[in-house]
C-alpha cells in the first residue's frame, strides 16, 4: 500500500511534501518519512507513526530544499520501525527512494549487492531497489550532452529491468539537484503539473491542492522530472507523448469540517451522496436508467446471459447486494466472487458473461488483477468505482462512477451505500431490458429517487443509536444476522464493527445460525438482527426467539409498523418502510451507526484503525 509524494519547484520541498502525506494517509500510518536535498547531501527524516509526527521531528531541522520526496507507510516486509520506515538510502547515501508496492524478488538482489559489498540497513524489499540503482548508476557512463539522456534516469530505468513485482517509486540522486526520477508497475502515480514545479503522488488528492492539471503514468512508464520539465518514456526507452488531464476535484470533500471524525462525516452525508450518484441515471420518462458510460448497446447487453461480479472487502458485499436484486429483478444469473479469488481460481466461463468490478479507490490490486485476468480472456469488463482516474476506471471496458467524492474514512460507508445504490440501478436497467414492465419501472425508480430521503430519517435516529452502542461498548463478541439482501448487511455490519472497535464480530444468514454460530450465543454475545417486513419477517421472528430462550442480548432492525412480540427486542431500531431495492441502504445506516458510536465509546482511532489501509494496493 503506502502513500509517496515528490515535489521539485522552487518553494520549500518540506511542508508541500507533508500536506500532501497527510491527504494520503489513508493509504497507510505505520511511519512516516521525508528525503530533501540540501546543496549535495540528501537529509532523512522518518518516524513511525503517523504523519503529524513525522511533521515535528521535521520543523526544527530548517529544511530548505526546493526538491523532495515523501512517504507513508503500511509495513510489508519488515517490522514499523524508523530503520524500515521510508525514504531508504542507498549504502553510501547518495540515492534516496520511496516505494508504494512490494519487489518480489528482492532477497536475490539483495544477495547480489551484498556480494558487492552493499550494506542494508532495515528488512525492507525497498533498500534492495534503491541501492540496485546506485550499483547501475555507478557502471552507468555520463551521456554526452548533446542527447539530452540523463544519466539518473537511465540508471533507475536499467536498475528496474531486474525488479519483479510491483511499485510506484520516487528516487533523489544527492548528484542532481533539482531532479526527481519515478516510475510505476501496478501502483498508482500521478503527475501534477504546476507552475515551474512539478508534484507527485500515489493520488491525486494530494495534488489537487497545488494543481489542477495532471498525467496518469501508466505501467512501465518512467517520469523525469526537473521544476520546468517532464519527460516520460518506456521500459524500452521510448518517448511518451503526454496527455494532461485536468481534474475536477473537490478539496472541501477533504476536510473535516464539524466532525470530530472523517467517517461521522461521511455517514452524515450519504443523503447527498446517494443523490449525486443517482443524478442523471434515469431515462426521461422515469421508468428505466440511463448509463452513458457502459459503452455497451442496449442489444449486447441483452445478449449478456450471466454477470460476475468481483470486489474486496465492502465492495464485496455490495456485489453479494446487486446479485441479490439482479436475480430477482432481472432474473439474470449471477455470480459474486472475491476479486483475489477469482484471479487465480480460473473458472470455467461461458462466452456471454459480462463483468463488473466495484471498487472504491480503483487501485485495490486484488480488484485490478481480476480485471486484467478477465479481460486477458476476452471478456468485457465495466467498474463501479468512486476515483476518476483511478488504475481500474481507465484499464476497465466501460463503467459506472459513484460520484460521491473522497471518501477518507478508512472504513467505508458513503462509498457502500451508493455502491448499493448503482447496482439496484444496473438491476432496474436489466430487468426493463427482460421482464419488468414499464409500470413497475416507474415504482422501482420512484422508490430508488426516495431513497435519500429514507437515509435522511434513518440517520435522525443517530442520538438513539448512540445510547444503544453506550449500553454494548464493553461486549467482546457480537453476532449480526440477516436474510436474502441483508445477509450482506449482516457480513457489512460485522466487518464495520471489526474495523474500527476490535470487536470479534460475525455476520451470517440468520436462518444458518441454528447449525452452528448459535454455540456462541449467550448474554455476553448480543446479535444485531435484521428483521424486516415480509415474506419471511415470521421465520426471523422464531430466530429471534431461539436466540432470547437462551438468554441473548437482541438488537432488532425492523420496519415502522411490524408487531414484534413482548420481549423479542432488547433494543429496537425501526427502519422506514420502503422498497426491496431501498432496503439493504437504508438497513445499512444503523449498523454505520452503531459501529461508530461504539468505537468512539471506546476510544479507537475511527479514521485510522490499527492495522488497515483504505486503498490495498499489494496482493
Ligand atoms: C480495503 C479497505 C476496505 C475496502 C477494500 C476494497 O481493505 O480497508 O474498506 O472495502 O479495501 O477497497 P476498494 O477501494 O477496492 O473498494
Amino acid at each position: 500500500m503506502c502513500g509517496i509524494v515528490g515535489y521539485v519547484g522552487r518553494q520549500k520541498a518540506a511542508p508541500i511534501l507533508i500536506e500532501g502525506l497527510k491527504r494520503l494517509e489513508y493509504r497507510g500510518y505505520d511511519s512516516a518519512g521525508l528525503a530533501v536535498l540540501q546543496g549535495p547531501r540528501i537529509e532523512v527524516v522518518k518516524k513511525t507513526g503517523r504523519v503529524d509526527v513525522l511533521a515535528k521531528a521535521a520543523a526544527p531541522r530548517r529544511l530548505a530544499g526546493a526538491t523532495g520526496i515523501g512517504h507513508t507507510r503500511w509495513a510489508t516486509h519488515g517490522g514499523v520501525t524508523e530503520a524500515n520506515a521510508h525514504p531508504h538510502l542507498s549504502s553510501d547515501g547518495s540515492f534516496a527512494l520511496v516505494h508504494n508496492g512490494v519487489i518480489e524478488n528482492h532477497a536475490a538482489i539483495r544477495r547480489f549487492l551484498a556480494a558487492k559489498g552493499y550494506t542494508f540497513a532495515s528488512e525492507t524489499d525497498t533498500e534492495a531497489l534503491v541501492n540496485l540503482i546506485a550499483y547501475h548508476h555507478a557502471k552507468e557512463p555520463e551521456p554526452a550532452p548533446d542527447t539530452g539522456k540523463s544519466r539518473f534516469l537511465e540508471s533507475v530505468r536499467r536498475a528496474l529491468m531486474h525488479v519483479e513485482g510491483a511499485y510506484g517509486i520516487a528516487v533523489l540522486c544527492a548528484a542532481c539537484p533539482g531532479e526527481i526520477v519515478a516510475a510505476r508497475k501496478a501502483s498508482p502515480l500521478v503527475l501534477g503539473v504546476g507552475d515551474r514545479e512539478h508534484l507527485l503522488a500515489s493520488d491525486v488528492a494530494a495534488l489537487a491542492s497545488r494543481t489542477q492539471n495532471v498525467v496518469y503514468l501508466k505501467d512501465g512508464e518512467l517520469l523525469h522530472l526537473t521544476p520546468g520539465r517532464f519527460a516520460i518514456i518506456t521500459q524500452d526507452e521510448e518517448d511518451v507523448p503526454p496527455v494532461v488531464d485536468r481534474i475536477t476535484w473537490d478539496t472541501a470533500g477533504a476536510e473535516l469540517g464539524d466532525h470530530r471524525h472523517f467517517m461521522e462525516k461521511e455517514i452524515f452525508e450519504q443523503p447527498a451522496a446517494l443523490e449525486n450518484a443517482m443524478r442523471g441515471r434515469f431515462s426521461e420518462d422515469g421508468s428505466t436508467a440511463n448509463f452513458g458510460g457502459l459503452n455497451l448497446t442496449p442489444a449486447e447487453l441483452r445478449q449478456v446471459g450471466r454477470l460476475v461480479l468481483l470486489g474486496c472487502g465492502t465492495a464485496w458485499h455490495a456485489c453479494l447486494v446487486a446479485e441479490h436484486l439482479v436475480e430477482r429483478f432481472a432474473r439474470l444469473p449471477v455470480e459474486v466472487d472475491y476479486a483475489s479469488e477469482f484471479r487465480y481460481r480460473n473458472t470455467p466461463l461461458d462466452r456471454d458473461t459480462l463483468f463488473f468490478v466495484m471498487s472504491q479507490s480503483g487501485e485495490t490490486i486484488d480488484t485490478l488483477g481480476a480485471l486484467r485476468e478477465a479481460r486477458r480472456k476476452g471478456f468485457k469488463v465495466l467498474a463501479i468505482n468512486n476515483t476518476v482516474g483511478s488504475s481500474i476506471a481507465r484499464e476497465a471496458d466501460g463503467g459506472i462512477y459513484q460520484h460521491v467524492g473522497p471518501e477518507i474514512g478508512v472504513a467505508s460507508t458513503k462509498a457502500f451505500t451508493s455502491q448499493l445504490l448503482l447496482g439496484a440501478i444496473i438491476a432496474l436497467y436489466i430487468a426493463r431490458m427482460r421482464d419488468m414492465s414499464y409500470n413497475d419501472g416507474l415504482e422501482y425508480v420512484k422508490a430508488l429517487k426516495a431513497a435519500p430521503g429514507l437515509v435522511r430519517r434513518v440517520l435522525a435516529q443517530a442520538p438513539r443509536i448512540r445510547e444503544i452502542a453506550r449500553r454494548h461498548a464493553h461486549y467482546k463478541d457480537m453476532l449480526f444476522l440477516g436474510r436474502l439482501s441483508l445477509f450482506p448487511i449482516a457480513l457489512e455490519g460485522a466487518l464495520k464493527l471489526k474495523e474500527i472497535s476490535y470487536i470479534h464480530a460475525e455476520g451470517y444468514p440468520a436462518a444458518e445460525m441454528k447449525h452452528g454460530p448459535i454455540a456462541l450465543v449467550s448474554p455476553e454475545c448480543p446479535a444485531v438482527f435484521f428483521a424486516p417486513k415480509g415474506e419471511i419477517f415470521n421465520k426471523l421472528v422464531s430466530s429471534i426467539q431461539e436466540i432470547k430462550a437462551r438468554r441473548g442480548r437482541t438488537i432488532v432492525i425492523t420496519t415502522e409498523g411490524c408487531e414484534l412480540p413482548p420481549g423479542v427486542a432488547d433494543e429496537l431500531i425501526h427502519l422506514p418502510d420502503c422498497h426491496e431495492a431501498v432496503l439493504p441502504i437504508v438497513a445499512t445506516i444503523p449498523v454505520q451507526l452503531l459501529s461508530y458510536y461504539i468505537a468512539v465509546e471506546l476510544g479507537c482511532d475511527v479514521d485510522k484503525p490499527r492495522n488497515l489501509a483504505k486503498s490495498v494496493t499489494v496482493e
